[in-house]
Parts: structure tokens; C-alpha cells; sequence
């Protein structure tokens, strides 16, 4: 039995006219819904005060250490609106058990599953009518946050955290996303590096990736997909915001292991799937060198990206300092488009859940 978060409603939520407007057309990250969760942690008292409050912004000191030091981290994950108006969510205990990693690694105060789980429920039951309907491929964006509110500036483990859930109804995050999206290849920037903070879903990596990520624009690509070594060499990592995963003509589905890149549900939901595609999941190393080999001599006959904002997005093409290549026709793969469907289905029920990944919220 989770921790409640009693909810003390909004006077003034938006309007329904405007709701339905958002709703008809929500974009990704742009508007947000009337309630937020909270729990504050000291080290006398751990977490307390956990409530639903109306969305407001935050009255932090300036001298709050995540201002300075980046004490922050974040989990993403989507509420789904079934055929039968029900609201369920994805797996989302292995967020939960991310947000304990990361709170260790970035040395931010464990938050029990259980109260990560009731502040993600308790504000998805509070907001349920901006949970978007179902027949698309909307659904209601849930982000739980947490970082170092204490009015402190030595470098040191914050002994004042606030933990949030503020919630936002979201389309595609890619509106090109189906039709497949082009990767830069940065030979400037990495993403991470062994026993570093990689693994972490931590605000620091994100602003790390932007410069990279403004590169990728200048070059007319989506996204950047980072390497484990500068020069323009190494092994493929991850993409900004998304892991990777190639698709082999000898029926291998190969994704960078785990060590330095983000532990994505999306991605180990894929290789949990694979088997069922007749695809054998391989996590493996794979360098520059072998994707641009297997793309020009069709050994690599599909790529996509992983993650829960971004599904299952089809990567259509490669470009860097001196290269520019398409993954096979530079059209999205048959087995991409059959695995995104299928966890599409899965989520918004219209496959069996035969994991038992869906959780019933509503
Ligand atoms: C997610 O897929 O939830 C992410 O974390 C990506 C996000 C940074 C937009």
C-alpha cells in the first residue's frame, strides 16, 4: 500500500473549452495540467509532507544547490487511455527503480517505490480528464522529478530534496517520427564515460547533450547519436534522448550493452519482444565502422530508436563529418513498424499484455 498524497484541489483549473483544445492538439512538453505532486525530504524528518497541490510555480532560494551543482534527476514515463476509458500505465515500477539508481548515483535521498508509484497515481486520478482519449496516439506525459532545494552553495549532498510530479498531455515527440528520423554523428562530443554519471537519468546529462543536439540541427538532423570516443570513432552509444537498436539481415537484434548509456524501459521492453519477431536480441558492442559496413552492404537492414516519449522511431539515416549514408531504402523497416505497433497495441490495450506490464490506474 502506497504513501497517500491527499489532494487539495484546484479552484481555478482550465477552462473545459481550453482543455479540449489542448487536447485536440497537445504537442509535445507545451502545456501542463492543474495539479502537481510534492513530498519534501530533510534527513531528520525523510520524506514527509506529500500532497497533490494545484500546479504553481516553485519558491526556491537562489543559492538552492540544484541552481549550482545540477542535484537533479527525472523519470519519463505515458498514461494511456484504453478503448473502454480506462487509464493504465507502462512498466512503471522500472521507473521507479531507475529514480532509486539515479537518486544513488547523483546522491539524492532513495524515494520508496511505493511513493514514487502513489505521486505518479495520485496526480493521473486528480487530472484524469486530461488524460487524452484513446483511438490516437496520445496519451498523458507523466514526468517525476526530484532535486536539491537546500539554500546552501558548499559542495555537498543536499539536506533539503524536493520530490515532483507535474504531468502534460503529449502527442508524437517527433512529429516526422513514423516516417523515420536522420541522426548526426557527432565526432565533438560524447555522451558519457565509464563511472560517470551515463547510466543516470540525471538533468546534467540532458543539458550536456544540447550543444550536440544543436549540431545535429545544423547538419538538417533530428537528433545526435553519440559515439563512446571523440574523433569520429568508437562504438554507437545512445541518441540524445533515446537508446538504439539495429535489426541484422541474419535476424539479430543488436543494442549497445548496458554500462555508460540510460537503462531504457522501451529498450528492454524491445528485447523482451524480439523472440516473438523472430529477431534473437543481442546486446553487444557495435562501432561506426561495422553500422556504415552492414548499411552499404545491406548486413544492417534496419535501425530505430527506444524510448517512452519516442516509442519505437524509425532511423532512416546516418550523417557525419565525412559521411552521409541511408539505412536501407532510407525508408522505416518492416520489423520496426511491426514492434512499434505492437507496443502501441500493448499500451493502449488492444494486445494481450502477456508480461503483465500494464498497471491499472483508473
Ligand atoms: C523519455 O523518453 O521519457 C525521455 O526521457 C526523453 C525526454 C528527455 C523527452
Amino acid at each position: 500500500m502506497g504513501r497517500d498524497f491527499p489532494l487539495f484541489r484546484t479552484t481555478s483549473p482550465v477552462p473545459a473549452a481550453e482543455r479540449a483544445a489542448i487536447l485536440s492538439e497537445p504537442g509535445f512538453g507545451r502545456h501542463f495540467t492543474d495539479h502537481m505532486a510534492t513530498a519534501v525530504w530533510t534527513p531528520a524528518d525523510g520524506w514527509h509532507e506529500h500532497r497533490i497541490t494545484p500546479l504553481e510555480p516553485f519558491s526556491l532560494h537562489p543559492s538552492a544547490a540544484v541552481l549550482h551543482y545540477a542535484q537533479e534527476i527525472f523519470e519519463g514515463l505515458k498514461a494511456y487511455r484504453h478503448a473502454d476509458g480506462s487509464v493504465w500505465l507502462f512498466r512503471p515500477e522500472e521507473n521507479a527503480r531507475r529514480f532509486i539508481r539515479s537518486a544513488q548515483r547523483i546522491a539524492l535521498p532513495e524515494l520508496p517505490e511505493e511513493d514514487f508509484l502513489a505521486g505518479v497515481e495520485e496526480l493521473i486520478r486528480a487530472d484524469e480528464q486530461w488524460v487524452p482519449a484513446s483511438g490516437g496516439e496520445e496519451s498523458l506525459y507523466v514526468r517525476p522529478f526530484m532535486f536539491a532545494t537546500e539554500a546552501f552553495i558548499g559542495v555537498r549532498p543536499a539536506e533539503q530534496v524536493m520530490y515532483s510530479v507535474i504531468a502534460s498531455p503529449a502527442g508524437p515527440y517527433f512529429p516526422s517520427g513514423v516516417s523515420g528520423v536522420s541522426l548526426w554523428v557527432s565526432s565533438q562530443y560524447t555522451r558519457a564515460a565509464k563511472g560517470g554519471t551515463g547510466t543516470a537519468k540525471c538533468g546534467g546529462n540532458y543539458a550536456a547533450s544540447l550543444a550536440a543536439q544543436i549540431e545535429a540541427r545544423e547538419h538538417g538532423c533530428d537528433q545526435v547519436m553519440y559515439l563512446d570516443e571523440t574523433g569520429g570513432e568508437g562504438n554507437l552509444e545512445e541518441s540524445g534522448t533515446m537508446n538504439l537498436c539495429l535489426v541484422t539481415s541474419s535476424g539479430e537484434l543488436v543494442t549497445p550493452p548496458l554500462g555508460t548509456i540510460l537503462e531504457g524501459v522501451t529498450r528492454d521492453t524491445i528485447l523482451a519482444l524480439a523472440d516473438d519477431f523472430g529477431l534473437t536480441p543481442v546486446e553487444r558492442s557495435v562501432s561506426l565502422d561495422e553500422l556504415r559496413a552492414g548499411a552499404a552492404d545491406g548486413s544492417i537492414t534496419e535501425v530505430f530508436a527506444a524510448g517512452t516519449a519516442a516509442v519505437v522511431t524509425p532511423i532512416v539515416g546516418f550523417k557525419g563529418d565525412d559521411f552521409d549514408f541511408l539505412i536501407g531504402s532510407g525508408t522505416p523497416g518492416k520489423q520496426t513498424v511491426a514492434l512499434r505497433n505492437h507496443v502501441l497495441d500493448i499500451q493502449y490495450g488492444r494486445a494481450e499484455d502477456k508480461h503483465g506490464w500494464m498497471r491499472r490506474v483508473i
